[in-house]
């Protein structure tokens, strides 16, 4: 595609990588970001297809979890500052880097397309030719490429998007812990992990925590494996990784959430046979696990209560209805009960009363096709520029951090969460609480809030009574944001977390996740460093010592932990 660019280097040579006559296969990182989980899955089922080649063939490619071992790297960012978010500039100029297409088009011809025609970037075409594994193509420079300036990035608090997750932490894929392994979005096994995810969600549906936490950590730990599975890595490899087809043993048989019941290595063993497991065929023909999942669909209902709804003969949302007296209009539609929320005719409410109102269950069912569509990244920004906008008329100068699985990267988010804080906070004397409450207030009088499904304060003082513990306030709230008369607007779940400058950077890596991300972290804390970790900050267990990190970097640091990027700490399905 840049043909045409001019090629004159500014590179001088240095030590020359000695580049394939193919006696290895190519090693091909996928870069996730600016992917959706579709381009993803077709890319990863690419090269796993590509294994069928036989193995003298002089075209092999080969799936690379750490983007530094890469020969190749496939990416859609186009931009410098883009692709310096996920790889250091230095290690990024010893690559090929290349749009997705490259590696369609090689795999149809079955050869190494020339990088150069495919360069992602235009500020690395040259890079990209010339590092191009296949150099008896005649459009390849075959100059080595040049890699010297050492550029350590400044860390500040705010500047955790430059940092690079190092290469060891790929590599760290039999950890433990989730919070010392790599997980993207997406990973090779990602149809695997959803069934085993089929497998955990009746677990949990049915009230078996101990065998479901099996299950999510069997995920948990595939999230992280580089490579397709397949019957001969299974038996070298695979079984033998943490938490899968094991009897945990030793010092981890104490902690509190180790089960002996383990996914059956059998189930991961049929999957990579016939592509599904026998069990989540029987589970997906149940009606019982539909109802109960349709019933746990309403936000605030949970697997117990819906247990318990299905024992009294409810299975279907119209049942709830009927069960929870939802009114209905002449219409046949849903309505919300008059002294919930009342709108102007042309979408403005009117605002009538100071108490916010509950969001109970039959204001749920009622909003549950809002509530359970996803949101995607652009509402997400809005939502939080809207949401700043009120808080700037409260308080000007606020911090906040888009949180949740929008940090991590999903493209559609289930809930927005945001941490807020400001520097003249103080955790004691109500402040925090104090502008987490005007701030919902100001939403629900300006008919952007019109639920609130939890107030109060967050975390409990501690053992101890030593101190004040008021440096987290959380709201959890439904929100709208306004009609701009050309899109329907939908009402979406907005958490709003509110914290002292102290506990800022551990609510920010408390509500990043994912779950078994966090889980992993607080157990991480607890075993192996005598802390405990939350979101309002970190103390030290022998005597209640406690620490307030100055970055999310100091965090990790703290907690002896190598930096994980948000966009790798996708440790659940
Ligand atoms: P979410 O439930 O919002 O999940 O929790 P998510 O990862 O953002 O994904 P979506 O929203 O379904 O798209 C976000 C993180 O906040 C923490 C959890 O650990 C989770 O990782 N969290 C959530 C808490 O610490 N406390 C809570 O009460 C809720
Ligand atoms: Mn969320």
């Amino acid at each position: 595609m840049h043909t045409s660019y001019n090629r004159s280097s500014e590179s001088s040579s240095s030590s020359s990588r000695s580049s394939s006559s193919q006696e290895r296969p190519v090693r091909v990182h996928i870069l996730q970001a600016k992917m959706d989980a579709s381009a993803i899955a077709e890319l990863y089922a690419l090269i796993d297809n590509q294994r069928r080649i036989p193995k003298n063939s002089p075209f092999q490619l080969e799936l690379c979890g750490k983007a530094s071992d890469a020969d190749i790297i496939v990416s859609n960012v186009r931009m410098r500052k883009r692709l310096e978010r996920h790889l250091d500039w230095n290690i990024a100029r010893q690559k090929a880097i290349v749009t997705p297409q490259w590696l369609r088009d090689s795999i149809q011809q079955q050869r190494i397309m020339p990088c150069g025609e495919y360069s992602a970037l235009r500020e690395l075409h040259d890079e990209t030719a010339k590092n191009c594994p296949d150099c008896n193509l005649p459009s390849c420079d075959c100059t080595p490429s040049l890699a010297t300036v050492g550029s350590t990035s400044r860390v500040s608090a705010d500047d955790t998007m430059k940092l690079v997750t190092s290469p060891r932490i790929f590599s760290n894929y039999t950890a433990r812990y989730a919070c010392l392994r790599a997980s993207p979005l997406v990973c090779p096994n990602q149809a695997l992990a959803a069934e085993l995810g089929v497998l955990y969600l009746h677990r949990d549906l049915e009230g078996k925590a101990v065998n479901a936490l099996g299950y999510q950590r069997a995920i948990s730990v595939l999230k992280a494996y580089p490579r397709v599975i397949t019957l001969e890595n299974f038996d070298t490899e695979v079984r033998h990784l943490p938490y899968i087809g094991e009897k945990i043993q030793s010092k981890v048989t104490y902690l509190q959430h180790t089960t002996s019941s383990h996914p059956e290595v059998e189930q991961i063993k049929e999957f990579i046979r016939f592509g599904v497991i026998e069990e989540c065929q029987t589970i997906r023909a149940s009606e019982r696990f539909w109802s109960l999942k349709t019933l746990t669909s309403v936000h605030g209902i949970g697997a117990t209560t819906a247990r318990n709804l299905y024992s009294i003969g409810l299975r279907t949302l119209e049942d709830m209805e009927r069960y929870y007296d939802v009114p209905v209009a002449d219409d046949g539609t849903l309505k919300l009960e008059e002294e919930e929320v009342i709108y102007t005719p042309n979408g403005k409410r009117i605002p009538r009363q100071a108490r916010l109102p509950d969001l109970s269950t039959k204001a749920a069912l009622v909003l549950r096709n809002d509530l359970e569509a996803s949101i995607s990244r652009e509402e997400v920004e809005e939502m939080h520029a809207v949401v700043m906008a009120e808080l700037e008329e409260l308080q000007p100068g606020c911090v906040s951090t888009i949180v949740g699985g929008y940090r991590r990267g999903k493209l559609q988010s289930n809930d927005v969460d945001i941490v807020f804080s400001h520097s003249d906070l103080r955790s004691g004397g109500n402040q925090v609480k104090g502008l987490c409450r005007k701030l919902v207030q100001r939403l629900y009088d300006r008919g952007l809030v019109t639920h609130v499904t939890h107030l109060s304060g967050f975390h409990a003082r501690d053992a101890m009574r030593t101190s004040h513990w008021d440096s987290l306030e959380k709201a959890l709230t439904i929100f709208i944001l306004p009609s701009d008369g050309t899109q329907k607007r939908s009402h979406r779940r907005l958490d709003l977390i509110f914290a002292a400058p102290e506990a800022y950077w551990t609510g920010v890596v408390g509500w990043t996740g994912s779950k078994m991300f966090e889980r992993d972290l607080r157990l991480w804390a607890k075993v192996e460093k005598g802390m405990k970790f939350d979101s309002s900050g970190i103390t030290r267990r022998h005597d209640s010592k406690k620490f307030f990190p100055k970055s999310e970097l100091e965090v990790f640091e703290f907690l002896g932990l190598e930096w994980i990027d948000p966009t790798l700490r996708n440790a659940d399905i």
